[in-house]
């Protein structure tokens, strides 16, 4: 089964990138063919500094790393070191009826968000059905903000093999229940665009920062509290088993409860939660050359599987007139 999936350098990784997405595609390389990637490209729909995007994809490409992707296992690239992916694009626009993108949820929550309505961020989805596409992947583990884009990627697809023939694998979004929607320190879906994130890789000083501003409700000690409208609780129970989701549910009921005691356990359980990857993530940023050769490596294993599905598409629609 070739599971595939990409993630945007348009700010540092964070929680809700970790358990939703990362954690499931790393799991992902020990049992399945796995095709993982840093999609800049889409990234420049909303990132404006130039600089910035490329600290941002190198970050993002260590953090991965440093979680355990191991690209012998994989295939990890950057979205842009395959050009194809622009040129499939191309083609899947003739494929892609205008009402289908004017109905896109996170298009329109980026317009009302304050972004430009350009051209970029309009066909956002096109440019990730090409991801998906040219690599015939089978089962796209994303959040459940990204399932309608995975739904619009079929429907391109069945356009284009109707009326060409078999030519793209239907892709099948692979949801979590449980970590559909991870909540931010404000309640919102935690998002790089909101500023509502905990960073993976933050320093002690930030994390506490972070943890500290949670949103909770203003009940007073005393008071019995609810774990389960809580984004405290959400957030504190990604990192323990059931028993200990329990027993903080417990305490919450009781009554006496301080949310500011239970953040400050939350700031170490995370700190050291990703203690080992850290010290990993270090090593690389000193090894630079070890990961740019991965990095041309994982573009190279990527290039291949988009230039033969690229053809097939080319010989299809008629470009190739010789
Ligand atoms: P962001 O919203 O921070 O820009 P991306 O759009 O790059 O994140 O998302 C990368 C992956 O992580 C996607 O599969 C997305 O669905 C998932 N994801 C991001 N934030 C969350 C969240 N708060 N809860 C669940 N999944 C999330
Ligand atoms: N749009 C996705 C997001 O914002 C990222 C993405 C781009 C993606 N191409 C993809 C996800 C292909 C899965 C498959 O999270």
């Amino acid at each position: 089964m070739r599971v595939l999936s990409g993630i945007q350098p348009s700010g540092k990784l964070h929680l809700g990138n970790y358990f939703a997405m990362m954690k499931k595609m790393i799991e992902y390389q020990e049992k399945e063919e796995l095709f993982c990637f840093i999609v800049n490209l889409h990234a420049t729909t909303t990132v404006f500094d130039g600089n910035k995007l490329s600290t941002d994809t190198l970050d993002a490409i260590l953090d991965f790393f440093a979680l355990g992707l191991d690209p012998d296992k994989s295939i990890f690239w950057v979205q842009g070191d395959v050009p194809e992916v622009t040129e499939l694009t191309w083609y899947l626009f003739n494929f892609t009826p205008v009402g289908l993108l004017e109905r896109s949820h996170s298009y329109k929550d980026k317009i009302a968000k304050g972004l430009k309505p350009n051209a970029g961020l309009f066909t956002y989805p096109v440019l990730m059905a090409a991801d998906i596409l040219l690599y015939q992947g089978e089962k796209i583990p994303v959040g459940k903000d990204q399932k309608q884009h995975v739904e619009i990627t079929r429907d391109i697809a069945i356009k284009f093999n109707n009326l060409y023939g078999e030519t793209f694998v239907l892709p099948e979004p692979e949801i979590d229940e449980n970590l559909a929607v991870i909540p931010g320190i404000d309640g919102r879906k935690m998002s790089k665009s909101y500023d509502n994130t905990i960073e993976i890789f933050s320093d002690y000083k930030s994390l506490k920062k972070k943890v500290m501003s949670i949103v909770t409700d203003s009940k007073s000690i005393e008071e019995p509290k609810d774990p389960d409208n809580c984004n405290l609780f959400k957030i504190y129970s990604l990192f323990v088993d059931k028993k200990a989701q329990q027993e903080l549910a417990e305490r919450y009921r009781a009554g006496g409860l301080k949310y500011s005691s239970v953040k400050k356990e939350l700031v170490d359980i995370i700190y050291n939660f990703f203690e080992p990857y850290r010290k990993k993530r270090e090593e690389l940023a000193n090894n630079l050359d070890w990961v740019f050769k991965k990095m041309d490596e994982g573009a190279e294993k990527a290039r291949e599987i988009a230039s033969k599905t690229l053809k097939d598409v080319r010989n299809k629609v008629g470009i190739n007139y010789r």
